[in-house]
């Protein structure tokens, strides 16, 4: 049951009862109703403003006369407080309605069916070949990770892609730079970390020897050419990456559908070239060809360079053009940080321009910046944070605190590593995704904080509880959830499926983690203020269903965010 529908149903009724007509329907009042501050002034209130104009009356006389006609076995009592009608929603069946909807739906909870049939293309991690995974990548790959799973979550069939950045005159350099000193073994043992060390050698010696670019040039030429030793050692440059890369997406639980990434689009540019022309979009700006931008308040679009080449821009027309043709998507979804808002904004005015107007569905999923125990990162200046790194010392700091907290816990080596990672990712969608974050260690792991651990030992301790009571046969007496404490926890519950639907909507994931602490924190203080297990059994076990409720949504949060919930930490 929806409790916001009911209440707009009865809200509707009575305005037809006592004005003979509806200013609003049902949904309309549903929607406009709001959630008090304190649960003293009512579980939802509704603002009488809204009708006192098609009503010709004061939202006083409105709310008065409105409350004296509903009459309802769901509501305990129904206020006017100046010009606000409060409804106080009877106590035990909001407990029984909310805990019984939880626990029959299960890890469905909070879904519905709004993405069935439609697809939605996610572009997340989209890591570059030859450079290491860094925490740059955090945030586009987490966000992305947990957009992914959400729109499985309703009902969406969900495409990952990564768009790899394989494509650039810097592989050709690469390439040289392995001709000249490389060999096989050092590059297969040292995985990104060998080709970053020959491409930094190359750079350097070129310093002093200019014509050294002609040769890197050449070497782009027949990457270009599809030259076949060229390729050949281009691709299994791009295997190192992945292999290197791959160890990270594992332990982060990350999957994607296709690696179609800038190289992909080689043979897919040409006829959005043609397209451009044909449309008159293309012009000739000092031997380039570019798409003028400049009435929309932008820079152009360059398109080719004089001497051909194309760019980053080409191939991202030809790949959202790719999507739409391959996934005939309902949304696309580009999970890149806030730096390139200029490039995504100028994306989607050429799609526009060249008359796709799905170019609407496209959307970029902007984030800020992640920086390092205070310290913004840079590659140029050699200040870098190696994913991989992070997450093993996460891992191995979490193993600490097990050994010193729960030295008795099984199988610790796996908790830990569940603990560490849950805590990396937690961090990186903790914070609305628009905000710089900076992480820190104190903060990450701290467990009793906003964090995976204290979220995750909530739900631990919930198992812990159910355990303990082993097998609930007592019929639950709800009114024992009638206090403040046990109330709070159900109204978190209640409001879940809209958050989610909101994190859905906004491509916002921070509203799920922020929910798992608000829910966390709302259990533990119903845990320390009531015993579960009392003699009374409708008591007992009207608190053990809070309890079993709360562990399923705590671990679905967990789980849409792509957390793990161990049952014992
Ligand atoms: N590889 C790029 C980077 O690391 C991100 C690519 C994002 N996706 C896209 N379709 N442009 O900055």
């Amino acid at each position: 049951m929806d409790f916001k529908l009911s209440i707009g149903q009865m809200i509707e009724n009575a305005m037809t009862a006592v004005y003979e007509t509806a200013a609003m329907t049902a949904t309309e009042i549903a929607q406009a109703l709001e959630i008090p501050p304190d649960t003293a002034m009512g579980d939802y209130a509704f603002p009488c403003f809204r009708l006192s104009k098609s009503l010709r009356k004061s939202p006083m006389m409105i709310s008065d006369a409105l409350a004296a006609a509903i009459k309802d076995p769901m509501l305990a009592r129904v206020e006017s407080v100046k010009g606000y009608l409060n409804f106080f929603i009877d106590r035990a069946t909001f407990a029984e309605t909310v805990i019984s909807r939880a626990l029959n739906e299960g890890t469905h909870y909070g879904s519905n069916d709004c993405g069935a049939g439609k697809s939605v293309v996610i572009d997340y991690s989209s890591i570059n070949i030859a450079k290491r995974f860094h925490i740059g990548h955090l945030s586009t790959t987490m966000i992305g990770n947990a957009l992914y799973r959400l729109h499985k979550f309703f009902g969406y069939n969900a495409v990952g892609v990564n768009h790899l950045g394989d494509w650039g005159t810097q592989f050709g350099k690469m390439i040289a730079a392995y001709k000249m000193w490389g060999n096989k073994e050092e590059v297969e043992a040292g995985g990104v970390d060998a080709m970053v060390k020959l491409y930094v050698r190359f750079n350097s010696e070129a310093e002093a020897k200019p014509e050294m670019n002609d040769i890197g040039r050449a070497w782009f030429k027949k990457i270009e050419d599809d030259d076949e030793e060229a390729l050949s050692i281009f691709n299994w440059f791009k295997e190192v990456t992945l292999k290197d890369a791959e160890r990270v997406y594992d332990l982060l639980g990350v999957t994607f559908d296709s690696y179609a990434g800038e190289s992909f689009y080689n043979d897919k540019m040409q006829p959005i070239i043609d397209d451009l022309a044909a449309k008159g979009l293309l012009k000739e700006d000092q031997g380039a060809q570019i798409v003028d931008l400049e009435p929309y308040g932008m820079a152009p679009a360059l398109i080719l360079r004089s001497d051909g080449a194309t760019l980053y821009i080409t191939r991202d027309l030809a790949a959202a053009k790719y999507r739409k043709d391959t996934y005939d998507f309902d949304k696309s979804l580009y999970v890149v940080a806030y730096q390139q808002d200029l490039h995504f904004r100028q994306l989607f005015k050429v799609l526009e321009l060249m008359g796709y107007d799905w170019y609407k569905n496209c959307e970029h999923v902007s984030f800020g910046m992640v920086s390092y125990e205070g310290q913004t990162l840079s590659t140029r200046e050699g200040r870098v944070v190696y994913l991989e790194d992070l997450l093993n010392t996460s891992i191995q700091k979490a193993l600490e605190i097990i050994k010193e907290k729960s030295p008795e816990l099984e199988n610790k080596e796996e908790i830990a590593r569940q603990i560490g990672v849950g805590s990396v990712i937690f961090f990186s969608l903790y914070n609305s995704r628009i905000k710089d974050i900076d992480f820190r260690w104190d903060r990450a792991l701290n467990f009793d904080g906003e964090t995976a651990p204290y979220v995750m030992y909530t739900h631990a301790r919930c198992c812990s509880v159910l355990r303990k009571a082993g097998e609930n046969t007592a019929a639950p007496d709800y009114t024992a959830l009638a206090d403040p404490e046990a109330q709070d926890v159900i109204r978190l519950i209640e409001q879940f499926p809209g958050i989610a639907l909101n994190a859905l909507n906004r491509s916002e994931p921070s509203m799920i983690t922020r929910f798992s602490v608000d829910l966390s924190q709302a259990y533990n203080k119903f845990y320390f203020e009531h015993k579960v297990m009392v003699d009374e059994p409708g008591v007992r076990s009207a608190r053990i269903k809070l309890t079993e409720a709360a562990r399923s949504v705590i671990a679905l949060a967990l789980d849409l965010i792509g957390i793990a919930a161990p049952e014992k930490m």
